[in-house]
């Protein structure tokens, strides 16, 4: 069902709606007159979106939030709560980006992108579950990565950090399906958006990989946040917008052996590379 009919009240929280995915599906809910609450670190980028948002036929509340801090997730759902009586839909998209073979990963950055990328969705969902019981209605969607579902090497804090995004979607897609509380986890491929300003690695080799990826991209960020609406729409659980995640997950769950046997012998011959067109340790 269109979520604007089943949430005639139309109350969003995005969390990251400063950049990239979080800003354009602030877009795409304003286009539909939705009340939208920005939760973002970056106050500057959350004005524009705001701003944004205005001109769009939305309205826009800002609230500053990291979302590492789950004081400030807890004051993001009061202040939709006080200014408009509640929440309908609440994305946890806000995510950094990174790299690095396993051993050279450093423990801070590890805690760094678990933070950021699996314990904010932790306490997001920790603190609107409530709300949405109370209500008897409400949607999460989680924004993963098909990371999290095909494991990429030389990317495992990231791989991590959205796997677990995904286990916490599948387990309250059915925990909550009993009071009507819908869940989706978006697990997309690379799309051109900020995501690479605060990428952090080891070594330059996967931040030039990483960059080989994006600038190969071609699904637009715009087509990425409709297809995450439409999905919704139809309460669909995993939102892969774009054909080649597809296709990688498919083999992987279909032909296990097949997958990981290619997938190494690929790694092995430095093909992604080559397909890519960069020269990752230059
Ligand atoms: N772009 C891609 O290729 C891609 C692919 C798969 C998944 N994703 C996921 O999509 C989500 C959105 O990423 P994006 O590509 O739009 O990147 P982006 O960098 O353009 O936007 C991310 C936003 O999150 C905000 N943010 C970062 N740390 C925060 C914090 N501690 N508290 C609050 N806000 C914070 C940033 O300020 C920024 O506005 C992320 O979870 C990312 O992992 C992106």
């Amino acid at each position: 069902m269109d979520l604007s009919k089943r949430f005639p009240q139309k109350r969003v929280i995005i969390t990251g709606a400063g950049s990239g995915i979080g800003r354009v599906l602030a877009h795409e809910f304003a286009k539909k007159q939705w009340n939208i609450v920005i939760a973002e670190i970056n106050d500057n980028r959350a004005k524009e979106t705001a701003d944004q948002i205005k001109n769009l036929g939305g309205k826009a509340i800002i609230v500053h939030c990291d979302v590492t801090k789950p004081a400030d997730i807890d004051k993001t759902i009061e202040t939709a709560i006080k200014e408009l009586g509640g929440v309908d839909i609440m994305i946890n998209n806000a995510g950094v980006s990174a790299g690095g073979f396993m051993e050279k990963i450093s423990l801070e950055d590890w805690n760094w992108i678990l933070d950021i990328n699996l314990k904010s969705v932790i306490y997001g969902c920790r603190s609107v579950i409530p709300l949405f019981k109370k209500q008897k209605s409400g949607y999460i969607i989680n924004v993963a990565s098909y990371a999290g579902l095909v494991c990429l090497p030389e990317m495992s804090s990231y791989n991590v950090a959205k796997a677990g995004v995904i286990a916490i979607s599948e387990t309250l897609r059915t925990e909550l399906s009993p009071l009507g509380i819908g869940v989706s986890v978006v697990c997309p491929s690379f799309i051109k958006t900020n995501l690479m300003d605060q990428f952090r690695s080891p070594d330059v080799r996967q931040r030039n990989l990483a960059q080989g990826f994006f600038n190969k991209s071609i699904m637009s960020v715009e087509a990425v946040a409709r297809c995450i609406i439409r999905s919704a729409s139809r309460n669909k659980m995993y939102i892969l917008p774009q054909i080649d995640a597809k296709c990688v997950w498919w083999s992987k769950r279909h032909f296990p052996r097949l997958y990981f046997k290619s997938s190494a012998f690929v790694y092995k011959k430095g093909l992604v590379e080559k397909f890519l067109g960069v020269n990752p340790d230059a």
